[in-house]
């Protein structure tokens, strides 16, 4: 019998490393290796060389990054540039010197161009100007997808290197991050929702007119997706990326309205109150869409329709908060 394959998932208490770690898991893989933070700082070159050597996995899946919504980018803009340089290319270059062949390095939309043609596709990358208030981080996460293309175009042939990206629109589901202030439209939404029907509230407020429209992905479909593209024999892989760029958008080539977001959460929480919008406050981007066509051209569509995810994620949310 083949051996399990030593597959490190770094960052696998977050979001999408645990939910990686969860479908591994399920698929019924032995060797997956995992550190956390005290264990292994990822900041740390001389740390990760030692751990690489040590433990010479087959592959690896980058979902360790600092992560947070446009206040923390804003306010600590150094930390989101340096610390997601050093993490990926630590990874990377340290993962190259082990040996490692295959690599899945996870992005995120924020690299493409703030007016970037809707939907989004993979060439609009490096076609315009950044959304500012982001893009340190995305600047990090665009060196991220290149150093996949620098280590394919130098050590491809000689060394079978066949390192990919993928880049996830908006997520949700287990694992994510209710912060009463830094937290994403899904799970704040949630909250507001939930609190407002405990407390008996008239009305839940929510900013801007609710017409922008966004696309949500379970965390769930993401970690389905980042192995099916792992599965990939490489020539059905390269020929779903652009010539001399190595990275997939992963979503689910939907989106809904903001007003219709709050509708339907407001029917899953069960509040029975009304909803308002402050249309005084800011939209942000009307639309923010990712075209899919690549992906689903190699075989893969999101599962998990998003009333049942969310209705998931509330059973969760609530389980969460009765445990805490
Ligand atoms: N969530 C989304 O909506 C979304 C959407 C698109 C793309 N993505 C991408 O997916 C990736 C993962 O995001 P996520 O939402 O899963 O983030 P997350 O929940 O914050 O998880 C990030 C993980 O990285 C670990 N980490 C950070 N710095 C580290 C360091 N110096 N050393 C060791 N571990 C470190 C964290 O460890 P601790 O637990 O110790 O903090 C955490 O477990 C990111 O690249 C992000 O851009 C996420």
């Amino acid at each position: 019998m083949e051996a399990s394959p030593r597959i490190y998932v770094a960052g696998h208490r977050g979001m999408v490393g645990s939910a990686i770690v969860r479908l591994l898991q399920r698929r019924g893989h032995s060797g997956i290796l995992t550190r956390t933070r005290s264990e292994l700082d990822l900041t740390d070159q001389a740390a990760v060389r030692a751990f690489f050597r040590a433990e010479k996995p087959d592959q690896v899946y980058v979902a360790a990054a600092k992560v947070g919504g446009i206040h923390a980018n804003n306010t600590y803009p150094a930390e989101f540039i340096h610390q997601n340089l050093m993490i990926e290319a630590n990874l990377i270059h340290e993962a190259w010197r082990a040996g490692v062949q295959k690599l899945l390095f996870l992005g995120s939309s924020c690299i493409y161009p703030k007016l970037a043609p809707q939907p989004m596709g993979e060439e609009a990358l490096l076609t315009g100007t950044l959304e500012p208030t982001n893009e340190p981080y995305a600047i990090a996460k665009i060196a991220g997808i290149k150093l996949c293309e620098s280590y394919n175009r130098q050590y491809g042939s000689s060394h079978g290197i066949d390192y990919r990206s993928v880049m996830p629109t908006n997520l949700y589901g287990p694992g994510d991050n209710y912060h009463p202030e830094n937290s994403h439209v899904i799970p704040a939404l949630l909250r507001r929702f939930h609190e407002a029907k405990v407390s008996g509230a008239q009305d839940v407020v929510i900013w801007g007119s609710g017409s922008p429209r966004r696309e949500f992905l379970h965390v769930d479909d993401l970690a389905e997706a980042c192995l099916h593209i792992m599965s990939l024999d490489k020539a059905t892989y390269d020929a779903s990326t652009e010539p001399m760029q190595s990275h997939l958008n992963v979503g689910t080539g939907e989106d809904i309205t903001i007003r219709e977001l709050a509708e339907l959460i407001r029917q899953i929480t069960g509040f029975a109150g009304g909803i308002r919008f402050d249309a005084t406050r800011p939209d942000g981007t009307p639309r923010k869409l990712l075209n899919v066509e690549r992906l689903a051209a190699c075989g893969w569509r999101a599962r998990i329709p998003l009333r049942e995810g969310l209705e998931q994620t509330y059973k969760a949310f609530l389980a969460e908060s009765v445990g805490a």
